[in-house]
């Protein structure tokens, strides 16, 4: 089973920690995209956490069901869900089932990299298909992996550097896995978060989407779908259910 490192913690402060993901400019063109891509339909979130995008998803009459590992993360979105129905199974999407078919199922801000063998991440891509009715799309937001910023022979990349915030990427390039490292000072005191991720980029992507029976429907590098080139630092991957 994986561990979540969303812990109670971290959990009420997800919002402080990462202001950037709450931006209107950040979260208005990602509900515009998912709610035309649900259409009247169903969708489902693979690890919800807060709610983030899913409460605002509601409200444009998307109903949103999703799964999680944190129950302190579900503590917050009860806070937050206000009026808006939204229904979680605590469990990992690896694995867990909910008794109801979709025509959207999505996973957000490389939440599939928290999955840490490939077997797990394959097993993502099948439950995600195993939830979409004929016709319906699994969704990916994931981020390129750094690599090309690391000069030869250096495993570490410095992505925050300020006097409140350290964060940065330790590569272990032959288990594919990212140690990220996050240091704060927070109310005068020192905080850690530390979490590992298996990166990927869009092709091993694509293969796992083939092995569940899914294929590329189309891919952005945002959400306003500005094309995805070499230059590119993340990519929005929908594939839709073929068989
Ligand atoms: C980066 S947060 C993203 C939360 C939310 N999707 C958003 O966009 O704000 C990742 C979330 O996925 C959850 N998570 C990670 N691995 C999971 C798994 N295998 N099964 C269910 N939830 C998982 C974490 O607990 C956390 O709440």
């Amino acid at each position: 089973m994986p561990e979540t490192h969303f812990d109670e913690w971290i959990a009420p402060r997800y919002a402080t920690l990462w202001p950037e993901l709450f931006e209107p400019d950040v979260i208005d063109p990602a509900v515009d995209f998912l709610a035309a891509l649900a259409g009247t339909g169903d969708a489902l979130e693979f690890g919800i956490g807060t709610g983030r995008i899913a409460v605002p998803l509601t409200r444009r009459g998307v109903r949103v069901h999703g799964i999680e590992l944190s129950a302190a993360m579900v503590d917050q979105l009860d806070a937050y869900r206000g009026e808006s129905h939204v229904e979680v199974t605590i469990g990992d999407f690896s694995r867990v089932g909910v008794d109801a078919t979709f025509d959207l199922v999505y996973l957000l801000r490389n939440t599939i990299t928290n999955l840490t063998t490939q077997d797990e991440q394959i097993n993502a891509f099948h439950n995600a298909a195993r939830h979409l009715g004929p016709g319906g799309h699994f969704l990916i937001e994931n981020y390129i992996p750094n690599l090309q910023h690391l000069p030869p022979g250096q495993t570490r990349h410095v992505f925050a550097a300020t006097p409140t915030h350290i964060g940065f990427e330790d590569y272990d390039l032959a288990a594919q896995i990212a140690y990220s490292h996050h240091y704060w000072v927070i109310e005068g005191q020192l905080k850690t978060f530390s979490s590992p991720h298996r990166y990927l980029w869009p092709a091993e992507l694509d293969l796992m989407a083939r092995m569940a029976g899914l294929t590329l429907h189309e891919r952005w590098s945002t959400w306003t779908r500005e094309p995805f080139t070499g230059e590119s630092r993340n990519h929005i991957s929908v594939w839709a259910k073929t068989r």
